[in-house]
């Protein structure tokens, strides 16, 4: 099995997942996008979904799948979505795609988050892959020269807006022995938005594929 395949595996195991008549909560990227294509063969059984990107709202609506936005509901059971990677204790690097804010807008609204990957995503320590971090505009280069102090090389995602209009800055080079407690911090840097680790909402459960079928972590 390649990749891709091993992403669908995950993401059609989500199915089982949902709760029949309920609104599902609907992460983003390629791993989501088949958890997408899969949700439109059970669409009369849901009542729709909450997207966390313009691209995942876009897949839904060609499937037929109805948006249902945050002022209309107070939670959702079940988010699905995807990760860049996720450590053993179910903390993740989110927002390769650049939805990381509302990507975790929706999951705090969640009771359940279920994150579909395939197994090369599973980590002992978050940080090989570069963080990636939402920031307004104008203030940039004082993130970037907060982010260095950091430990990280700060790097800018040339040519992108994120679906809010902001920028995203990938910080290289960290070794993230201590999730949530960066998370925090990276927290009280004006200027950014949200930052791509899910450490204090991990995930709940995790469908990891691998050749030889998907295992259900929880
Ligand atoms: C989108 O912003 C990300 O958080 C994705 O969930 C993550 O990058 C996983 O993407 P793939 O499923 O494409 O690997």
């Amino acid at each position: 099995m390649n990749q891709d395949e091993l992403k669908k595996a995950a993401a059609l195991a989500a199915l089982a997942e949902i709760e029949e008549g309920s609104i599902v909560g609907v992460g983003t990227g390629s791993t989501v996008n088949h958890f997408i294509d899969g949700l439109a063969g059970m669409r009369d059984r849901i009542r729709g979904a909450v997207s966390s990107s313009e691209a995942s709202s876009r897949r839904l609506a060609d499937h037929g799948i109805p948006l249902v936005t945050l002022d209309d509901i107070d939670h959702i059971p079940v988010y699905v979505d995807g990760a860049d990677e996720i450590d053993h204790g179910f903390c993740m690097i989110k927002g390769g795609g650049g939805a990381l804010t509302r990507e975790k807008i929706v999951a705090a609204v969640a009771r359940r988050f279920v994150c579909i990957c395939d197994a090369s995503k599973l980590v002992d320590t978050l940080g090989r892959f570069p963080l990636p971090v939402e920031v307004i505009p104008m203030a940039r280069a004082q993130v970037m020269r907060e982010l260095t102090a950091f430990g990280g090389t700060p790097k800018l995602r040339e040519g992108f807006v994120t679906d809010n209009g902001n920028l995203i800055i990938d910080v290289h080079g960290l070794a993230i022995d201590d999730p949530k407690g960066l998370e925090t911090r990276l927290n009280q840097i004006v200027g950014i938005v949200t930052n791509g680790l899910f450490a204090h909402r991990g995930a709940d459960v995790l469908l990891l594929a691998r050749a030889d079928g998907v295992t259900r972590l929880a």
